[in-house]
């Protein structure tokens, strides 16, 4: 053994025999030992228990009186690789201007898309490296993150370098995903299907041919992409072995989420507008409900039906959908708040959706989201605090001590 956390007043989602994800009523049955260690060997967990219990070792020590151990938080969700910002588009928003309005008139995407395409590769790099530490500081272990702000095939290809680089010099479990269908750009205004060839005919086969992607994302919504568009895409992704995780579902019901239930899609995310019939789909499928508090916020949208999806039965996840236009935070505690707070979810079921849901909507759930042996030790140590439920309760407080990544400890706060 390499390191051991003693006195741990809660260690939080330990779990025997590893489930892929949890669902209904499960989601608010949290596994927990009071006044415990756990144990780590190199990157993985090697074990865990009561105090009563604790082995005999001389290896390093980490004391966690007071404190509570969890999983890192995993953020399946983001758009964390983009230049700039965009606070100007905020300030028309606080005047009443629409997403939609602000995306018509050339703002939104295209406006990222703009700043994205005249700024170099290590530029960017530096830019996403500053994020990507800032969320490590507060807590997250594993990020999935798109393409997307190019809108061309060169400048896509360039975001998804920028994610590869990341992967390889980040101590971050990074996932990547190809999102040229993010929105038609200015200069294909007016011929949307010529473009969606050129996603399909041009930069998929160039995306998979150097590797750059684990999977591929439409948004398919009202204003953006149709289902038929979005159905073309991803049946052409998954002849390069392209796995769907799409944006649905958050401007109207635009049947995203049955078309994405269709083509085998990891998740589905943002679902703002979720009836009978999407949720019917999504439980005969493996497909993880995936929700975006932190955007419906940004944009003062309507909440996605968390209770009712949970009611009948849905396991949900949750991530910050950290990008410039609707979500400028990747911080994952502010999303657990926003959770409870909003979305109405218990503090349990708030922290099964950014550990294990979150893992399984990014294909990382045998290696992270619980206290497991043999997973990757990617633990959070909070501050000294009550219990559980202060997390999302004092939701404007660092409450994070330190965060371990591949079993080495990162940052004390
Ligand atoms: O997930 N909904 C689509 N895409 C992003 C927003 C991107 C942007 O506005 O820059 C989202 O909310
Ligand atoms: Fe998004």
């Amino acid at each position: 053994m390499d390191l051991i956390i003693k006195n741990i007043k809660e260690l939080l989602m330990t779990e025997d025999k590893p489930r892929d994800f949890v669902a209904g009523a499960e989601m608010s049955v949290v596994n927990r030992i009071q006044n415990a260690w756990v144990a780590i060997e190199g990157e993985r967990i090697a074990g865990y228990g009561t105090m009563e219990n604790i082995p005999n070792t001389n290896c390093e020590e980490v004391d966690a009186s007071g404190k509570l151990v969890l999983p890192s938080f995993c953020d399946s969700h983001t758009h964390l690789v983009y230049a700039g910002s965009r606070e100007i588009e905020y300030t028309d928003k606080i005047r009443g201007l629409s997403y939609e309005e602000i995306a018509k008139r050339g703002g939104g995407i295209n406006n990222s898309a703009k700043k994205l395409r005249q700024t170099p590769e290590d530029e960017l790099y530096d830019q996403a490296l500053a994020r990507i530490n800032e969320i490590i500081s507060k807590g997250t272990g594993a990020v999935e993150i798109k393409s997307g702000y190019g809108l061309d095939p060169e400048s896509e290809l360039k975001m998804l370098r920028v994610i590869k680089k990341l992967k390889e010099t980040t101590a971050l479990q990074i996932k990547s995903t190809f999102l040229g269908a993010h929105s038609v750009p200015l200069e294909y205004k007016g011929r949307q299907s010529e473009y969606v060839d050129l996603v399909i005919n041009n930069m998929l086969p160039r995306v998979a041919e150097e590797g750059l992607a684990d999977f591929v994302d439409v948004f398919c919504d009202r204003g953006f992409f149709t289902v038929e568009e979005t159905d073309r895409i991803l049946i052409a992704a998954a002849k390069y072995g392209m796995i769907p995780k799409i944006h649905a579902n958050e401007l109207d019901f635009s049947g995203g989420i049955q078309i994405g239930v269709k083509n085998n899609a990891r998740s589905v995310d943002h679902l703002e507008f979720t009836g009978d019939k999407e949720i019917e789909a999504l439980l005969s499928s493996s497909t993880m409900p995936t929700i975006l508090p932190g955007a419906a916020f940004f944009l003062g949208m309507d909440w996605a039906p968390v209770r009712k999806m949970i009611e009948a039965g849905l396991p949900v996840a949750l991530a910050s959908d950290y990008n410039p236009g609707s979500s400028p935070s990747g911080d994952m505690k502010f999303i657990f708040s926003l959770a409870c707070i909003c979305l109405k979810m218990l503090p349990e079921e708030a922290l099964q959706a950014i550990t294990l849901n979150s893992a399984y909507a990014m294909g990382l759930e045998n290696d992270l989201g619980t206290i497991t042996i043999g997973k990757r030790a990617n633990l959070i140590i909070t501050k000294e605090i009550p219990g559980l439920e202060f997390l999302p309760y004092a939701y404007g407080s660092h409450l994070i001590d330190t965060t371990i990544l591949n079993g080495k400890l990162i940052t004390k706060n």
